[in-house]
């Protein structure tokens, strides 16, 4: 593994918070911004970002998450939802692609900053989507697409790639 590209390699899932460590809302901020810098199709930027940060809310996307109980122990969620009013060519492909790529780089920017952080899936789970669109009133034309889980980490795992050589072809398949 390339030195250079260590903090991609040393991005993991973390899923165990200190305990009583806030992320402060400058923190917050560089998250979001990082997020925002994302590639996005055509320009469009069509996502939005609910920072929850009310324990009984986390509480409530843990309830409604089957594996986003570490929620309930995270100082801070980040909702991630797409507009597909505003989704290149309306196509919900997209949203998902920009939301995603979104995603990558707030995760990717909580691990530069010291912070840990996970992925937590809601779309294409109907029950998962509805519980969020109900939770935080959000507009019919707003869709949660993943919510992500930040806190100070309590655990630390190693860098790793899962590259595989029979994923890569060359010229042709
Ligand atoms: C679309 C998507 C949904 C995910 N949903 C969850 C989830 O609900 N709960 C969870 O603990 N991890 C979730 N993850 C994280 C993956 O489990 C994790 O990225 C994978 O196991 C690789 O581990 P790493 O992130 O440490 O490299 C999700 C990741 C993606 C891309």
């Amino acid at each position: 593994m390339n030195d250079d590209l260590n903090f991609i390699f040393a991005r993991r899932s973390v899923r165990r918070y200190r305990e009583g460590e806030d992320v402060s809302e400058e923190l917050v901020r560089d998250l979001l911004e990082a997020a925002m810098a994302a590639p996005s199709a055509n320009c469009t930027d069509p996502w939005h970002f609910v920072v929850v940060r009310d324990r009984d809310k986390l509480n409530r996307i843990a309830a409604a998450l089957p594996y986003g109980k570490m929620l309930t122990s995270a100082p801070l969620g980040v909702v991630v939802c797409g507009d597909l009013e505003r989704a290149h060519a309306g196509e919900l492909s997209y949203l998902l692609q920009d939301c995603s790529a979104a995603i990558q780089n707030l995760l990717l920017a909580a691990h530069a900053l010291g912070l840990g952080a996970c992925w937590l899936g809601v779309h294409p789970r109907e029950d998962r989507i509805e519980a969020l669109r109900t939770l935080f009133c959000l507009p019919s034309h707003i869709l949660p697409v993943s919510a992500v889980a930040v806190g100070w980490p309590a655990e630390i795992k190693e860098a790793r790639t899962r590259y595989r050589d029979e994923a890569v072809h060359r010229d042709v398949w």
